[in-house]
């Protein structure tokens, strides 16, 4: 993969390409994969605008190399779940609107209001606070209201009580309404009941003389399967990584996260014999076994020994014996020619010698793992460099 020049290399920052790296362990992140995402969700969405969801280091992918080709791709504006994050970005020279999902914690009000962030409150002294950072300057916020996610959120019964005391703070303005769905991927039912209250909310705020200029409620699942959550805006994460939450859309987006490796060693072994701490892997046959230098270290997940897959040449290789902290080992008896050196995809996809593609998806190593994919993805720690560029992450 080709080097773009906003890499971000963790370990040995010096190092430039893909080549040149130390060890054979990295992930490959295709920011077109990520722009054309963001540009199949926009036209979803639309007339709402996309605020772009770039939490957690962008969902593991690396969060100024995403923002900045999201800045680039005319995102309205983009969300992140911490102050740091977002301080983090103006630093890098972001200048798009940044939402601060999970309000400030600590005493980081000033710095908010000075960084140009957007806070999202949902309590009144963090208000308050807000207020004396600002010394009587105005400063908007986004609302959040809970309509049943259960998390944060000013409850709708307790709503009015909340207005009353914001309006009796100087310079405070509510310049976006929010509330934030639990099940728009599983429950149409109760999808449907949170925006009766969203509704519902949206009249007491205005009946306290309040106007919100944006008002948002869809993530990713509900901006392709609600259209009445999509209101103003749309704050979409997942999506624009590759997986939809939503039947139907999956050939539309491409994955944007390529996680691979390389053999490093090769053994031969005897059935019966174990493989790994525990032996929890027992050959069954005389068995071709390889090692590849990534494990839960690395933020491989663990769950995966026995259960997962790599893809060599090609063709599947199961996972066999437990993964531990910087190594895993593959059972490749049916992989013709396989040898130290060989590339061994973890997730994303890779060309066989045939010329066919095969792939094995984040949702997929998710499943044997009992956990989604966004955990699959956040988990990548920071000790797998990440390269950018168009790749075989995005080709098909
Ligand atoms: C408040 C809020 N909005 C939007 C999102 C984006 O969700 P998704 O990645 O499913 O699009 C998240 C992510 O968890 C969130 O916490």
């Amino acid at each position: 993969m080709t080097a773009a020049p906003d890499q971000t290399l963790v370990l040995r920052p010096r190092l430039q390409r893909a080549d040149e790296a130390l060890r054979p362990t990295r992930a490959e992140i295709d920011l077109e994969a990520i722009a054309h995402n963001y540009r199949v969700v926009s036209e979803v969405a639309g007339p709402a605008k996309v605020l772009a969801v770039v939490k957690a280091d962008a969902y593991g992918h690396g969060v100024v190399p995403v923002a900045r080709r999201l800045q680039q791709e005319g995102a309205r504006g983009l969300c992140v779940a911490l102050a740091e994050e977002g301080l983090e970005l103006r630093e890098a020279g972001i200048h798009t609107d940044i939402v601060v999902l999970n309000g400030a914690y600590g005493h980081a009000h000033g710095e908010v209001l000075a960084a140009g962030l957007t806070p999202v409150v949902y309590d009144i002294a963090q208000v308050e606070a807000f207020a004396a950072a600002a010394g009587g300057r105005a400063f908007g916020v986004h609302l959040k209201v809970d309509t049943g996610m259960a998390r944060l959120g000013v409850p709708l019964a307790e709503l009015g009580r909340f207005l009353e005391r914001f309006g009796a703070i100087p310079g405070a303005r509510i310049d976006g309404l929010m509330t934030h769905l639990a099940c728009a991927d599983s429950d149409d039912g109760f999808t449907a009941e949170q925006l009766q209250r969203f509704t519902r909310a949206q009249h007491v705020v205005r009946a306290h003389g309040h106007r919100p200029k944006v008002l948002h409620a869809a993530n990713s699942a509900a901006t392709f399967r609600h259209p009445s959550s999509r209101y103003d805006l749309v704050r979409c994460g997942i999506a624009l990584f590759g997986f939809p939450n939503a039947p139907g859309v999956e050939a539309a987006l491409r994955p944007a996260m390529r996680l691979r490796s390389e053999v490093v060693a090769l053994r031969w072994l005897e059935p019966g014999a174990p493989v790994g701490y525990d032996g929890t892997f027992r050959a069954a046959r005389r068995t071709l076994l390889a090692t590849i230098p990534v494990g839960y270290g690395d933020g491989l997940m663990r769950m995966g020994s026995n259960r997962g897959a790599a893809l060599l040449r090609g063709r599947r290789a199961p996972i066999v014996g437990n993964i531990s902290m910087d190594l895993t080992t593959l059972d490749v008896t049916d992989v013709p020619g396989v040898a130290v050196g060989d590339e061994a995809v973890l997730f994303g996809s890779q060309r066989g010698p045939d010329g066919e593609l095969a792939r094995i998806d984040a949702t997929e190593v998710a499943e044997a793992c009992g956990t989604i994919p966004y955990e699959v993805l956040c988990a990548i720690s920071r000790r797998v460099p990440r390269f950018y560029g168009p790749g075989p992450a995005s080709r098909s």
